[in-house]
């Protein structure tokens, strides 16, 4: 086999309750995911040891390489390592990353790259590991690459690596506003810590599960959904990162239907009503100013793929 190309889906969280911080330095979650059409592609192919180049969004010396990794740092090397040596393979492999997903976005592309290696390496190697092993390796390298693994709409509990799927009928349409600096997952969970721990906003804890969420995800409409919008960590990205705060005052003004920060930010998730507005907002906001680049995007997609 010479080269072997997955690739795997950007995330937004429709709702991401956050609750206590646990002895083993996660929160508790209760989320939704939706996987969006943006994609990273993973390209696999026979290697002496294991090697490892990143291309596309977010690499380039202008943007500061340092933001993806291309050692053992990178979740790639780290996926490679673990399917090695659970099937008891050689850990041989030239690994190509081409982004299209930014880093340190709150959109979970670095687990989109290990979900896709994982699937790429899979086949490169034979390893023919089951989706349940897959699942089980893709939760050791982190709390959303489960889902990137399996995609459309699912409900993850614990640290967000135990995933449900959801039923949605609906393609909704996004426009996702990406800004210019990343923001780092670790120190928003800790300024929520400590905004709770000020008072500054309610406790963590309640973790029940949004059920008018999940109605408007079966069935619509979109102002349904809009309404259910939440994330817990808004508040603490946006002490961060007051801008955001305009950022989603301009969604609101060109027409969203509703707009939240993704995951652990910086990027703002916008919901529409349709692909024509997606289209229309996106023009109107990559010229507001507010972002560094915006993208039109649906979902539910499939999780991480052989592509071709
Ligand atoms: O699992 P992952 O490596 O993506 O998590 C990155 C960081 O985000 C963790 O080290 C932790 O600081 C924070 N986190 C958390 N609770 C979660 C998931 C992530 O506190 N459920």
């Amino acid at each position: 086999m010479t080269a072997v190309v997955a690739r795997a889906p950007a995330k937004v969280n429709v709702h991401l309750g956050v609750g206590p911080l646990r002895p083993d330095g996660f929160h508790e979650l209760r989320t939704v995911y939706l996987a969006v059409s943006l994609f990273d592609t993973v390209t696999a192919s026979a290697g002496d040891g294991l090697a490892l180049t990143v291309t596309g969004e977010g690499t380039g010396a202008a943007r500061g390489a340092d933001l993806v990794p291309t050692d053992r740092r990178n979740l790639v090397w780290r996926a490679a390592e673990l399917l090695a040596a659970s099937a008891g393979v050689a850990a041989d492999a030239t690994l190509a990353i081409d982004k299209a997903i930014p880093a340190a976005a709150g959109l979970a592309g670095g687990s989109a790259d290990a979900a896709a290696a994982l699937v790429a390496l899979d086949a490169l190697w034979g390893t023919r590991a089951g989706r349940e092993d897959l699942a089980a390796m893709a939760a050791q390298l982190g709390s959303d690459v489960p889902f990137s693994l399996v995609g459309g709409v699912a409900l993850g509990v614990g640290r967000g690596e135990q995933v449900t799927p959801v039923l949605s009928r609906t393609r909704w349409h996004w426009v996702l506003g990406i800004a210019g600096e990343g923001l780092s997952t670790p120190a928003v969970y800790g300024e929520l810590d400590r905004m709770r721990a000020a008072g500054r906003i309610p406790d963590g804890g309640d973790l029940t599960t949004p059920e008018p969420l999940l109605a408007a995800l079966r069935s619509g409409p979109a102002d349904a959904l809009a309404a259910a919008l939440d994330n817990d960590l808004q508040a603490p990205a946006l002490a961060l990162r007051p801008d955001l705060r305009r950022a989603l005052r301009a969604a609101t003004e060109a027409g969203a239907v509703g707009a939240l920060v993704s995951g652990s930010g910086p990027t703002v998730a916008v919901l529409v009503a349709d692909e024509a507005d997606a289209h229309r907002l996106a023009a109107e906001l990559a010229g507001a100013g507010v972002f560094r680049t915006v993208r039109a995007v649906h979902g539910p997609v499939a999780g991480a793929r052989l592509a071709g």
